[in-house]
């Protein structure tokens, strides 16, 4: 069993059970290069300031280096009697270049380093999440661009309502994913901090210089107070948030794709690398992706609410219950990068069926708003014209035709200001085309939004390859 680094007021050797128990070196190894970069920005530092020698520091820094290597490799087996990845490298770096290595830990806790571990390892992760939330972003336009002319129906209720377009539709989901792209981004900067030289709590009678350790860990700056330092998790918090939202859109996004594959709806057509079979209905093509997608939203809600949880009510400053923050964090980064990269590739590969998409407005009178408009143009109060424009669905249900199969003399028993020229509006493409409004589905708006997103794709996190 290995040596406990802090074993020197124990008498009894802890209880293998609760070691089992207390470990997180089953899930914080994935922090080794984050661990092992901070302690060299650490062994730098204290060489600066003449803590250590800078022979001693260049003998740490090799021995961080080949303890990377190892771990890289497979070669080093970690250890849940050494608990967390913190340890298992301190040890290893001991044996490696004898009792020097136990000044690395000098002006240092886990406390502060675990800290700056997980910041340091969402700062690697959150460009890797902004990358595809910008691909999926880029996507969308696309489809936008191509698709800005198609009808297709749009709901209130998941009722049919009016129509927009395909174009417009997709362009909907664009400004909610450049949303969570700016979350995110906001999120980057105060994840990027430092607390190294918080200590355990009180910070260090050392002359540490803080700013330094920042600096060459590419940080943006230092967290201001020792306490804090140790026990914020507000920057895993917002990463959790930013991630639940993130999933709530895909779902919305999944739901409506079930939907429109659905023959019920028939807007679109997965393609079949994205969908299964039944074992027993040879004719099933089901939407497994997106229905996985939108059910994987639990886990990250989960996660969120988890955190939450584990940090309500306690005391400052660090608490072991605080070790509980790196499972969710790391499930929902998986959750949101393995979601984001799939559904990229589900919408590239998805086919609209405009034909059903069209045929789905005959039905339902979208355009009774229209009807009501043209009155309310012609100044009847928009309230009065509502009602008569009610009063034609009404008739037209009970003949079972549509709106615009309704003859002149019919719509003017209703309203003697209709005219021929009402047959021109009882057009769903003339109703999308008039809507230019800014934000509206009107196909050159929606060219228009297409290419703008692009612009601001860029200014919030530009292409990195
Ligand atoms: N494994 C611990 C965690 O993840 C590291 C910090 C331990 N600090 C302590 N005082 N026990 O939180």
């Amino acid at each position: 069993m290995a040596e406990k680094p802090w074993g020197g007021r124990f008498r009894e050797e802890t209880l293998r059970i609760v070691e089992r128990f207390t470990a997180s070196i089953g899930f914080d190894r994935r922090m080794y290069r984050q661990d092992i970069r901070g302690s060299i920005a650490h062994a730098r530092m204290l060489a600066s300031v003449g803590i250590l020698t800078e022979e001693e520091a260049d003998t740490l820094v090799r021995g961080l280096e080949q303890v990377l290597a190892e771990i890289e490799r497979g070669e080093l087996e970690l250890t849940e009697s050494l608990e967390d990845i913190h340890m298992n490298v301190e040890h290893r770096l001991t044996q490696i270049v004898g009792p020097v290595g136990g000044k690395l830990h000098t002006a240092r806790s886990r406390n502060d380093q675990v800290a700056l571990d997980l910041r340091l390892y969402l700062a690697d992760e959150v460009p890797e999440i902004l990358d595809l939330l910008r691909g999926l972003g880029e996507v969308l336009l696309e489809r936008a661009e191509a698709e800005a002319d198609l009808l297709v129906p749009g709901y209130t209720h998941l009722q049919r309502a009016q129509p927009v377009t395909f174009g417009h539709h997709w362009l909907a989901y664009f400004e909610m994913f450049l949303r969570d792209m700016e979350r995110y981004r906001d999120a980057l900067g105060r994840i990027r901090r430092s607390p190294l030289g918080a200590g355990a709590l009180a910070g260090s009678p050392y002359p540490l210089d803080r700013e330094r350790v920042a600096r060459d860990l590419g940080l943006e700056g230092v967290c201001r107070n020792s306490l804090d330092a140790v026990s914020d998790r507000d920057f895993a918090l917002e990463f959790l948030f930013a991630g639940s939202v993130v999933m709530m859109h895909l779902s919305r996004l999944s739901e409506e794709l079930v939907l429109w594959s659905s023959q019920e709806f028939g807007f679109i057509e997965l393609s079949d690398g994205f969908c299964t079979g039944s074992s027993i209905m040879p004719q099933k093509k089901n939407p497994d992706v997106p229905e996985l997608l939108r059910g994987k939203t639990g886990r990250a809600y989960g996660n969120l609410i988890s955190l939450l949880t584990t940090l309500k009510a306690l005391p400052l400053a660090y608490n072991k219950d605080m070790q509980e923050d790196k499972e969710p964090v790391f499930d929902t980064l998986d959750t949101v990068k393995g979601s984001l990269a799939i559904t990229v590739e589900m919408l590239r590969n998805l086919k609209v069926r405009p034909d059903r998409a069209r045929a789905a407005l005959k039905a339902g009178f979208l355009l009774a708003t229209e009807l009501a408009d043209y009155l309310a143009a012609k100044g009847v109060p928009f309230r009065q014209a509502h009602e008569a424009a009610g009063r034609l669905v009404a008739l037209a249900e009970a003949r079972g035709c549509g709106l615009e199969d309704l003859d002149l003399e019919t719509l003017r028993s209703v309203s003697p200001l209709f005219e021929e020229d009402v047959f021109q509006v009882l057009d769903p493409e003339a109703s999308v085309a008039r809507r230019t409004v800014l934000g509206g589905p009107a196909p050159d708006n929606v060219r228009r939004e297409a290419r703008l997103g692009w612009e601001r794709l860029d200014a919030i996190w530009p292409r990195r390859d």
